[in-house]
């Protein structure tokens, strides 16, 4: 069967190492991002391992050129079957630092894009069941210091993806959550230097971060024929850390 998925965020490290791992899965792929090199990058890269991508040049905070971008999906690949939606806000800033604008920004991008996304590929998905995968964050439920705009805007995606997963089961439209522990991407390099990456990842239980194709497998499953029943659940790819977090103190 020729299945087609959107993945959003596709430029990046999760999103791209997903949007490979699919490919090679023998799933189509619309690269949505919004950095156009980036995307034209993997693109490039499956079409060359001999699977098919198209990259879609998107604001995924936008929910205009969301739906633009969804309708230019479905004019030249069809309907999608599967979501993989990736796309978030971070920049770092506790309560007495950020400013309203960054509190605005990350729910626009974070929530209000990824609600637009899910409405939209969901009401596509009505006649003929479909997946939905959201890409969560340990922000979702533990409030990092530090993290204030990320920390609100991932526990309100999560209850997104959630509700959509109540709402959507009626229709065989399956909606989870992967959450990736600390993971070795670009981005994580524009926020810490080199030096501190390889500190921080020893002390991690697993003594290392995830590689972006481990959080790439925990979707694929996700989306496979075999996982049809699994909905409204969340998959933590994370090397024990959040159960690793609770300590007495000193101890
Ligand atoms: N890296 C981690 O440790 C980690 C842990 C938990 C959750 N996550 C989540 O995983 C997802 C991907 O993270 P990553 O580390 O791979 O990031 P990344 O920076 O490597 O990639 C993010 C990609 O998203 C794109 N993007 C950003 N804003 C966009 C927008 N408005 N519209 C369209 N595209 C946009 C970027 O161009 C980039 O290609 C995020 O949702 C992040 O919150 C990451």
């Amino acid at each position: 069967v020729n299945r087609r998925a959107i993945v959003t965020g596709a430029g990046g490290g999760i999103g791209g190492a997903t949007a490979r791992r699919l490919a090679a899965d023998g799933i189509e792929i619309g690269l949505f991002d919004i950095d156009a090199a980036a995307a034209h990058a993997v693109e490039a890269d499956i079409v060359a391992a001999g699977g098919r991508a198209k990259a879609f040049v998107v604001d995924c905070g936008d929910p205009k050129a969301v739906t633009a971008a969804c309708d230019s999906f479905a004019a030249a690949l069809g309907r999608p079957d599967i979501l993989v939606s990736g796309v978030a806000y971070e920049r770092h800033g506790g309560l007495l630092q950020s400013e309203v604008a960054d509190i605005r920004r990350a729910l626009e991008i974070t929530v209000v894009g990824a609600y637009a996304l899910l409405q939209q590929v969901a009401r596509s998905m009505l006649s003929s069941g479909g997946r939905i995968l959201v890409i969560s964050s340990p922000h979702a439920v533990k409030p990092f210091a530090n993290a204030i705009g990320y920390n609100l805007a991932e526990a309100a995606l999560r209850q997104l993806a959630l509700t959509a997963a109540h709402e959507l089961a009626p229709y065989r439209i399956a909606v989870n959550l992967v959450e990736p522990g600390w993971t070795d991407t670009p981005g994580e390099r524009r926020h810490y230097s080199e030096e501190f990456l390889a500190r921080s990842a020893a002390s991690l239980p697993w003594g290392r971060r995830a590689s972006p194709e481990e959080i790439a497998a925990a979707v694929a499953w996700l989306v496979s024929p075999e996982a049809a029943y699994v909905s409204g659940t969340t998959l933590r790819v994370d090397g024990a850390m959040a159960v690793s977090m609770a300590r007495l103190p000193g101890v």
